[in-house]
């Protein structure tokens, strides 16, 4: 059960790895952080200080909370430091080939009893199961972005996951003061089979010209009562995750209806993959502003 979770690894330092992680700590849980790349570890965890900084700010958190949660977060780039955690998290790249090799590594450093979660978007949790000997204790835990503020973590069960890895992860959610939504394993999910295809279509209506980034954007926001605009929100996912998950559901669900928009792809293909590269379909500064182009 959640309780005796003292232990979680996270892999992948991205913007979702890095919220991932400081939601354990703050839970009160000793984490490791893996990243291949020391960069993004360096800038996880100046991003994870900031944050847990904010929330004192914001008297969400007590200093106390946040200092001990700051101490028990440790970086890495060995897998093998992994070896004591009882439930590791993946959040790297979205794709089945590099998710199921890192699984298969797992499944040979992690303690039997560890349960091995997914942070994807889209991808068959059944799949990345098979590249186990333990499917029973494989589980999607579908964060929203960003971690520490979204309040939902949608939990996706596998062909073969067992009750008590289900409710061991919907207890380990709500330990982290999440609310929980139960998706059986098809391409998408609940959130992103409904999400991706909005935002697919409002490329769409860029791409034909039916109207500018700016009143796409607005008329969502306005007409729809959402927070972010789908060009604006699919800046802050990456359009590299977008594109990917938009291919999970062409493929999945055999529809052309899913077909990702090409200009999306162009883009990806362009390397403007949204906020984090500065430039997609709006370009950021220091202060975020909208392109003229
Ligand atoms: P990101 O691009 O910000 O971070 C991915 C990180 O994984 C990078 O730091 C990269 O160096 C690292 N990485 C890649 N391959 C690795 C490997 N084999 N071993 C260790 N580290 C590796 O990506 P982001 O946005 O954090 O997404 C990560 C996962 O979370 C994806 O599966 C994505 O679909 C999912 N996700 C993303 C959301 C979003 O809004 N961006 C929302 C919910 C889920």
């Amino acid at each position: 059960m959640a309780e005796g979770i003292k232990s979680v690894g996270v892999i992948g330092g991205g913007q979702m790895g890095s919220g991932i992680a400081q939601l354990a700590a703050v839970a009160g849980i000793d984490v490791w952080l893996l990243d291949l790349d020391s960069n993004a570890l360096t800038s996880a965890t100046k991003s994870i200080t900031n944050s847990v900084q904010r929330f004192v700010s914001k008297g969400q958190l007590s200093q106390e909370v946040a200092t001990n949660a700051i101490k028990r977060l440790r970086c890495t780039s060995n897998l093998e430091d992994l070896r004591s955690a009882d439930v590791i998290i993946e959040a790297i790249v979205e794709s089945e080939d590099v998710k199921k090799k890192l699984f298969s590594e797992l499944d040979r450093i992690a303690k039997p009893s560890a349960i091995l979660a997914s942070n994807t978007s889209s991808i068959s949790i059944t799949r990345i199961a098979s590249a186990t000997s333990r499917p029973h204790q494989v589980i999607g835990m579908h964060f929203m972005n960003p971690p520490p503020i979204m309040k939902l973590v949608e939990i996706v069960r596998g062909a073969d996951t067992s009750n008590e890895t289900f409710i061991t992860i919907k207890a380990l959610s709500e330990r982290f003061a999440k609310i929980v939504v139960c998706s059986q394993d098809y391409p998408g999910f609940i959130v992103n089979r409904i999400l991706m295809p909005m935002i697919n279509e409002a490329f769409f209506t860029l791409y034909t010209g039916v109207a500018t980034k700016e009143d796409i954007d607005t008329g969502m926001k306005l007409g729809t009562n959402q927070p972010m605009g789908p060009l604006e929100l699919a800046d802050f996912i990456g359009l590299d995750v977008c594109l990917s998950i938009m291919k999970v559901l062409h493929v999945g669900l055999g529809d052309s209806k899913y077909r990702p928009c090409p200009l999306l792809v162009q883009y990806v293909d362009a390397g403007r993959l949204g906020r984090k590269r500065g430039i997609g379909v709006y370009t950021y500064g220091k202060q975020p502003e909208v392109s003229k182009s």
